[in-house]
């Protein structure tokens, strides 16, 4: 069988600079120094650190699959050496995203993001990484939808023989802890009345016909995990590019019209997702708007040649225009739906002790 590389993208937000906005170069550095004690020992293939907004991003390549447990170990320890670096710094929100302090075989469930997928690298292996702050794993549904589904964003749906057949999209209920499959473009219907709730309906993976993964999303949802809120989800996602792929072009363009996803400040409202260039993410107006960093490598023989900062190009101006004249709009609802999350979806609540203080002042209405 032809040699399979695995390709893991591990996130976790262990501390920000300043409060919620920002990465402290230290940690970037710590996180490269650790990663790079892993790719001498011939462990790791290659790797590349970087942040969005205050999440720490590792992206690795290895031959150990996923779901690896020696690479989840490396992750957490790289986080947990992270967290040490933001004590010693006082940091905001030190070590926010690590539940547990104990691993215990596999990083999922304990805080952290992965999206890994793993595949026989092709004769040029183009890849996308899209990397989020301040928003949640359901933001990635309608890009997904675009870029595999949606002829007038993928032309190649329409033109190319290679993608004229369709895809297969992997769906995962995040509350009932179930997942189903839709062929598209035969089910799209069907498939729109589960994405289109992207709070409990979420894209996992994304398939060719033959079988062969195309994109992987991470799922994990913290309000979930924790039983209680503690942190937006800042999700990634990786997606393979060009031939029986989307183009890079194609995969790119649904971040041309900024969709509303739930996060924002105090993860508690809904704003646009501005696609920036990595030096721009920065969330700091109102805590945001959400931002999405998108980098791409060349893969060869497991080594990632690049990035190259896919967002850093002026044909987004105008989405980036947008989003601010957006998120203008938005913040003048000040507390009012549909800017602030409907009661049930927010991560910050005084309902409970308010509801508690007026108990005894609610009235039956006269018949
Ligand atoms: C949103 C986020 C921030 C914080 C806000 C309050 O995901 O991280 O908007 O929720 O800055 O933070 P605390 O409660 O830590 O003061
Ligand atoms: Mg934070
Ligand atoms: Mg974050």
């Amino acid at each position: 069988m032809a040699h399979t590389i695995t390709l893991s993208v591990i996130k976790a937000d262990v501390g920000g600079y300043v409060g919620h906005c920002s990465m402290h170069g230290d940690l970037i550095e710590e996180a490269t120094n650790r990663l790079e004690e892993s790719r001498i020992k011939g462990f790791l293939v290659d790797f590349h650190v970087t942040a969005c907004g205050d999440d720490l991003e590792l992206i690795m390549t290895h031959r150990h699959g996923p779901d690896n447990e020696e690479v989840h170990r490396l992750a957490f320890d790289t986080f947990m050496a992270c967290t040490d670096v933001a004590k010693r710094l006082k940091l905001y929100g030190v070590g926010q995203d690590l539940l547990s302090h104990s691993f215990a075989g596999n990083i999922r469930g304990m805080g952290p993001g992965v999206a890994e997928m793993e595949f026989v690298e092709r004769e040029a292996e183009p890849i996308v990484i899209f990397m989020a702050d301040k928003t949640s794993a359901g933001a990635w549904n309608l890009p997904l939808y675009k870029i595999f589904a949606d002829p007038f964003n993928t032309a190649g749906l329409v033109i190319a023989p290679s993608l004229h057949d369709g895809f297969r999209f992997e769906v995962l209920d995040v509350k009932e802890h179930k997942r189903v499959f839709f062929d598209a473009p035969a089910e799209l219907y069907d498939l729109l009345v589960f994405i289109g709730a992207p709070g409990r309906y979420v894209v996992k993976a994304v398939y060719s016909k033959d079988g062969d993964i195309a994109a992987v999303s991470s799922t994990e949802r913290l309000a979930l995990i924790a039983g209680k809120y503690v942190g937006k989800d800042d999700p990634v996602c990786i997606v393979r590019s060009q031939g029986k792929f989307p183009a890079v072009g194609e995969i790119l363009e649904p971040f041309t019209m900024p969709h509303i996803v739930a996060g924002w400040m105090r993860g508690s409202h809904h704003g646009p997702l501005m696609p920036v260039p990595v030096f721009q993410a920065n969330p700091s107006r109102f805590d945001g708007p959400p931002r999405v960093i998108c980098l791409g490598f060349q893969m060869a023989h497991g080594h990632l040649v690049g990035p190259c900062d896919l967002f850093n190009d002026p044909s987004f101006n105008e989405a980036r225009r947008l989003c601010n004249i957006i998120a203008d709009h938005m913040r003048h609802h000040g507390p009012f739906e549909p800017h602030r999350l409907p009661l049930d979806e927010m991560e910050y609540t005084t309902l409970p002790v308010v509801m508690a203080k007026l108990r005894d002042r609610w009235e039956a209405l006269p018949a």
